[in-house]
């Protein structure tokens, strides 16, 4: 699959750009629109954008019918510096009107990770009326993607690479010396469309190895939906080293 890929000129117009394809979509779909929210600091200007009362976005937004997940949340409650619910909270969810139902945040507060992959992978399968393994088909998935390929909370080498059954596992992320609640590949890829975000020089040769390197050797090359879109939404510096 070739993806589509853009490059904006900065990460204010990368953004922007993001809110238009988000808008656009939203719009076009009748019933409810379901997308998942990636977490890290690239997406919070979307998220302002999104929301801003003077912006382009918000009033069009069909907000009552829109229902956001988490592609991947840390081991913190809701009000936690580094809980990828409170960022995407705080830069756009409490500044609409949105009902409380349409917010399907991943409970990172649990005593255990696997308890609160377990909960939220109940979650998907009761709002989706998923049966046996089958993986939900979110209408849009947005991801970011780390130096080191990583996307989501799914991180070289880990074994959520294999996983095949699980909708959202809590794998240990030796790096980072702690565990992780990622949603699995099994539901990023059946998502109708995945948009990635990337911004920034340090993420330039990342980008192109993954883009146009070796196949299937960074986890962001795992992503490739088996019936939906694929697009890259970078800036300058991100897209900096592709031929
Ligand atoms: C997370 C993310 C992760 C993120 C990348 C990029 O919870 O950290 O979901 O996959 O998208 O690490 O993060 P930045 O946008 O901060 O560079």
């Amino acid at each position: 699959m070739k993806p589509n890929i853009e490059i904006l000129p900065d990460s204010f117009l990368l953004a922007n750009h993001a809110a238009q394809l988000i808008c656009a979509q939203a719009i076009s779909e009748k019933n409810l629109f379901t997308l998942a929210l990636s977490g890290g600091s690239t997406p919070k200007r979307l998220h302002e954008l999104l929301a801003d009362p003077n912006g382009s976005y918000r009033e069009k937004l069909p907000w009552d019918r829109m229902h956001f997940f988490w592609s991947d949340e840390r081991p913190v409650g809701p009000d936690h510096p580094e809980s990828n619910y409170r960022m995407a909270n705080e830069a756009m969810l409490s500044r609409v009107a949105i009902p409380p139902g349409n917010i399907h945040r991943i409970p990172g507060e649990k005593p255990s990770t696997e308890e609160a992959a377990d909960v939220y992978q109940t979650e998907l399968r009761s709002f989706f009326g998923l049966v046996n393994d089958q993986p939900p088909r979110l209408d849009l998935v947005l991801l970011g993607m780390g130096e080191d390929g990583h996307t989501a909370s799914i991180f070289p080498g880990s074994e959520v690479l294999q996983e095949k059954r699980k909708l959202i596992a809590a794998p240990w992320v030796e790096k980072l010396h702690t565990h992780r609640i990622t949603m699995t590949l099994p539901v990023l890829n059946n998502a109708a469309a995945v948009l990635f975000l990337v911004s920034g020089e340090d993420k330039a040769a990342m980008v192109n190895e993954v883009i146009n390197g070796e196949p299937g050797r960074f986890p962001a090359q795992r992503i490739y939906p088996s019936n939906g879109s694929l697009t890259w939404l970078l800036d300058e510096a991100a897209g900096s080293k592709l031929p």
